[in-house]
């Protein structure tokens, strides 16, 4: 079905051919969690491997991840456990065939990447520390100092790939679009690197696999968890290729991010589910627990319940955020187990032995992507997709706290085994379509995000969603020539648009998508919404019921 009423989105966004050219077996775009374990799995394959990444390589969401990664490690969990666990949280979208993956490799993948050096709380006895977070009913969530485990993860990812001297890594690039060959497989990719030297400006970097680790799209939001660089540039760049997109309506909102005025920036300080996990109650400005009856679990139901409660709270009281309440956790729990969110409230000036932290929800997590199966592969060949670019099919509506790191792990293994076994010579790349591109103003992304927060955020309705879809076509107007603030701000109108043309068609609610005028889920749309942007039809979209 082609959708109509949307502004046209662009299918290329270099305007000039490739200055200069390299090549590598494999290519992987993206430094976070998944790229890099992508990478180092390949290199046990005895692949060369080119890892190009938009900024610095600690720069993705990563290292700002704080839960956790979940896993089946206490004797007395069991991986149907977790399994069923995901799925409850899903709501009935996940793929069984992804989860029973992601829970059975998934412990693992964790003591592969302690052997490969990340250190992880443990118990006085030596065992790992498990806590709980949203949704789980099992203490099986490990986690780095404290509440610093991305960063734990990151650092030893980021020192296991400065030890390889066969991954290069190339910094500082933004990736523009997919190079295919005659036979339409992918052979490499188009970037803008800011260089010194030969390579500087527009390049191409072709290889026998494209791997997309490129992370998420929070930016898209007034507020949200994600770093300045979760702009969308994957799912962008997959679409523009052709690449079949799917569930990009289910964007999770994290219960609780710090409200603070002494924070100027799209980026909101994450204030843990692990802190709720270990008894902070969320509370009104009464001091009501108005989670209490919400849901069986409280303050600890799987997120979107959460980000609900609180809305309405935030609807009825025309507040901008609620309180968690830590106090009675002791100020030395605290900065023992919480040292990123003390550090957070006290630049701010709130002390939370002894005060409420102001939280309200915020973007952050992209559960839908690039749609891949259970090794990766999207609908590109020799195109792969992995962490929160990609819909591996195991978050389904809603993602379970701390399933995205392992998801990470799980499917990066997967594609490099993948690889391995089928990786085809170096093919050249098609002549590019005649179709010159185009490109947005940056001028466009503020209002792009406030438009995306009012119409398109936590709730929903008909009217809001068709408000912003008429004021994303009236940004598509503002064009602009090709630099990288305008590549970043093209991907951004990109994804919105689809997003909201999937949250437009999706009349129900289910998981982290919430339609005022369609408040149950409904039996109808058990099911998947799959976009694709052909050439000459433009966006057209597909439903795909569960089998
Ligand atoms: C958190 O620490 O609350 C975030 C963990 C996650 O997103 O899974």
């Amino acid at each position: 079905m082609h959708v109509a009423d949307l502004p046209e989105l662009p299918r290329r966004l270099a305007a000039a051919d490739p200055g200069w050219n390299e090549t590598t077996d494999v290519l992987v775009v993206g430094s976070g969690v998944a790229g890099l374990t992508a990478a180092l799995h390949l290199r046990e394959q005895g692949l060369h491997v080119t890892v190009v990444t938009k900024v610095n390589i600690d720069d993705g969401s990563t290292r700002w991840a704080q839960g956790g990664i979940a896993a089946v490690l206490d004797p007395l969990d069991t991986p149907a456990a977790h399994a069923n666990d995901t799925e409850i949280a899903g709501v009935g979208l996940c793929d069984p065939a992804a989860v029973r993956v992601l829970v059975e490799e998934g412990p693992a993948r964790v003591r592969e990447l302690i052997r490969l050096g990340a250190s992880f709380d443990r118990n006085p006895d030596g065992s790992l520390m498990l806590t709980r977070e949203g949704g789980h009913r099992a203490d099986r969530i490990v986690h780095a100092g404290g509440d610093a485990t991305g960063a734990e993860v990151q650092r030893a990812l980021h020192d296991a790939v400065h030890r390889d001297p066969w991954i290069r890594l190339v910094e500082h690039a933004l990736v523009l679009d997919l190079l295919r060959a005659p036979d339409g497989r992918a052979c490499g990719i188009t970037l803008h690197v800011l260089g010194e030297g030969s390579e500087d400006g527009v390049g191409a970097i072709l290889a026998r696999a494209v791997v997309l680790a490129t992370g998420g799209m929070g930016q898209i939001y007034a507020s949200t968890t994600n770093p300045s660089v979760s702009t969308g540039d994957g799912v962008a760049l997959a679409l523009r290729a052709g690449a079949v997109v799917t569930d990009v309506e289910f964007v999770q909102f994290h219960p609780t991010s710090f409200v603070t005025s002494t924070v100027n920036s799209v980026q909101r300080p994450l204030i843990s589910e692990a802190l709720r996990g270990e008894g902070a109650h969320l509370v009104d400005e009464t001091g009501k627990r108005f989670m209490v009856g919400q849901h069986e679990l409280a303050e600890l139901a799987p997120r979107d319940v959460v980000a609900k409660g609180i809305h309405r709270v935030l609807r009825s009281t025309g507040a901008d955020h609620v309180y968690l309440d830590a106090r009675h956790l002791g100020r030395d729990f605290l900065e023992q187990r919480f040292p990123t969110i003390v550090a957070s409230t006290r630049a701010a000036g709130i002390d939370p032995a002894t005060e409420l932290i102001p939280v309200a929800p915020a973007a952050h997590y992209a559960s839908g992507g690039v749609r891949t199966d259970l090794h990766g592969r999207t609908s590109i060949p020799g195109l792969y997709a992995c962490g929160e670019v990609a819909c591996t099919g195991v978050h389904g509506a809603n993602r379970l706290a701390s399933n995205s790191l392992l998801e990470g792990l799980v499917f990066a293994r997967r594609i490099a085994d993948d690889i391995a076994r089928d990786l085809p010579p170096q093919a050249d790349p098609a002549p590019t379509p005649a179709d010159p591109g185009w490109v947005v103003s940056p001028a466009v992304r503020p209002e792009l995000q406030r438009s995306m927060t009012r119409g398109a955020g936590v709730l929903r309705s008909a009217d809001s969603l068709s408000a912003t879809a008429k004021e994303l076509a009236r940004l598509a107007e503002q064009r602009d020539t090709p630099r990288n603030a305008a590549w970043e701000a093209t991907n951004l109108l990109t994804v919105a648009t689809v997003l909201v043309a999937a949250a437009r068609t999706r009349r129900e609610t289910r998981g982290c998508h919430w339609r005022e005028d369609f408040p149950v889920a409904e039996d109808e749309w058990r099911g998947h919404l799959l976009h694709l942007l052909d050439r000459k039809a433009g966006l057209a979209q597909t439903f795909e019921e569960m089998a």
